[in-house]
């Protein structure tokens, strides 16, 4: 992947001519995103529909139609397949996620956008016309691995053909579109729900994105680093003219050789990595997706129409109450934006740290105060309210932190040396514990009830308290100069070895 610095003055004055190329490029990028929020948000509305539990899990449906004293509500939904329905995706991203990095490298972007997409497509006919658990578990898989492809391709193809200016904007706007597809989701399981086939138009309409997909990958050209990578020079400069519209590309061509070059010579990143000297970027790129994860955010994601039908909201009510966090997640993510660069990542990652914490605090003791242990009981409309809007102000604050910040962090302190492994660490430990949160959550709310939300509460605290201590301001710090932050900060300094420069002491931006 090309590193930021390397497209220098010649790509400023290429922009105005690339406008349907980078339209294109924006397009399948953002279909890219969209599938991936639509496959994330559309689970948890599909389980709570009615036609859908007595087609596949008519077990659950009694259970949940059985409001006898005797039954605990926390445990209406506590089915191991029906979770499996979710988290099944999570699990098959995971072990494609090491294929795609090798498709992606070996046969292009192009090729691994393609396959993703076609992955999409079949995975969203087999949940739309399935007939049994089985076809819906494996259409599942498939939208994973379409996951796995896509996730691994669309941001290194953003960021090696948008024009340097755009590329930021690009790649936050990848993340935007995951949060948008989940709203999309949210909007259409509350449109379907009354329908009795309503679940397959849910589930099956991902096809027509995932059509798209394929469509627009295959209209996107090949990257000019990609064809490098390959051996095909010609070809590389060839289409480097293409993409920037002028001939003059013979500097930015020099710069990606020379970065193909760089990449070639890192032959053990996953070596690399483990050394002493890497021992933050390690760290952070282990713990920052898991604690992304142990924030309890997908329980909202993927289970609150669920979870809002536990707490005796109705099917209608549910469904609303899912739009409402997803329009919420929307705007908040677009906070993060507009703030990022501007209070820095620690600012937004603690606040948000304590914001969460609260909300959890006050979601648990009203659960706990109206349900108690046996599971029985109900909320007011104005308790109702109040709930919700703590559950909104709960998913804001990871939508300005831990949301995207999760993903931007690991990338940005990892150098070119360590970035493969680092990357594949902070993606597989993601798809993991969200794969682990999405299949034990039903079973943890029945066995934990409302002490779920201390028990995420008191992994908030954790995590705050890491990044308090631990990660140094990154905010408009390059990426070759990150080493610096390490050698002066109170803890990683006495880790790692301080072999640099008497300049870093001028770095004044720790902590
Ligand atoms: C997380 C997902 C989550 C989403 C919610 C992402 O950053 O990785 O697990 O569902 O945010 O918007």
């Amino acid at each position: 992947m090309a590193g930021g610095g390397l497209h220098v003055d010649g790509v400023r004055h290429y922009e105005g001519n690339v406008t349907t190329f980078v339209l294109i490029t924006c397009f399948v990028a953002a279909m890219g995103g969209l599938l991936f929020g639509y496959d994330l948000g559309i689970t948890g509305g599909v389980t709570s529909m009615e036609p859908f539990l007595i087609k596949f899990f008519p077990g659950v449906h009694k259970q949940m139609k059985d409001k006898s004293e005797s039954k605990n509500q926390y445990c209406k939904f506590d089915n191991e397949l029906l979770t499996l329905f979710t988290s099944s995706l999570y699990l098959a991203a995971l072990v494609a996620s090491f294929f795609a990095s090798t498709t992606t490298r070996m046969l292009g972007r192009k090729a691994s956008m393609l396959i993703g997409g076609l992955f999409f497509l079949v995975g969203s006919l087999l949940n739309g016309f399935a007939m049994n658990i089985a076809m819906l578990i494996i259409g599942r898989m498939f939208l994973g691995i379409g996951v796995g492809f896509c996730n691994q391709s669309v941001p290194v193809y953003l960021s090696e053909v948008a024009p340097a200016k755009i590329r930021g904007a690009l790649n936050i706007g990848f993340q935007m579109m995951i949060t948008i597809g989940i709203l999309v989701a949210n909007l259409i399981n509350y449109g379907t729900s009354k329908h009795e086939n309503g679940w397959r138009i849910s589930l099956g309409i991902a096809a027509v994105p995932a059509i798209l997909l394929c469509i627009g990958s295959l209209c996107v050209v090949e990257t000019p680093n990609s064809l490098i990578e390959r051996g095909k020079y010609e070809k590389a400069k060839k289409m480097l003219q293409k993409i920037r519209g002028t001939d003059k590309i013979d500097e930015e061509y020099q710069d990606l050789i020379d970065a193909s070059e760089m990449a070639k010579n890192v032959e053990h990143p996953w070596k690399n990595i483990t050394r002493p000297k890497y021992r933050p970027q390690l760290t952070f790129c282990i713990f920052i997706p898991a604690f992304q994860q142990l924030t309890g955010i997908n329980v909202i994601m993927f289970y609150a129409p669920v979870l809002f039908q536990i707490l005796g909201f109705g099917n209608d009510a549910s469904l609303m109450s899912a739009v409402i966090t997803g329009v919420v997640n929307v705007v908040a993510t677009l906070v993060s934006i507009f703030t990022v660069d501007k209070f820095g990542r620690r600012v937004l990652l603690l606040e948000g740290g304590v914001q969460m914490f609260i909300c959890q605090v006050i979601v648990g003791t009203m659960i706990g105060l109206r349900f108690g242990l046996n599971g029985q009981g109900g909320f007011s409309k104005v308790e109702a309210d109040i709930l919700l809007f703590f559950i909104c102000a709960y998913v804001a604050a990871f939508a300005w932190s831990w949301g995207p910040l999760g993903w931007l962090v690991p990338s940005e302190i990892c150098s070119l040396e360590i970035r493969p492994a680092g990357q594949a660490i902070n993606v597989a430990i993601n798809m993991l514990f969200t794969f682990a949160i999405a299949q034990v959550f039903l079973t943890m709310l029945c066995h934990l009830k409302f002490g779920l939300f201390f028990f995420f509460a008191g992994f908030v605290v954790i995590m705050t308290i890491f990044i308090a201590l631990l990660l140094p301001e990154t905010k408009n710090v390059p990426i070759e100069e990150m080493n610096i932050l390490w050698t002066s900060h109170w803890f990683w300094n006495k880790i790692v070895p301080n072999d640099i420069d008497s300049k870093s002491k001028d770095n004044k931006s720790v902590l």
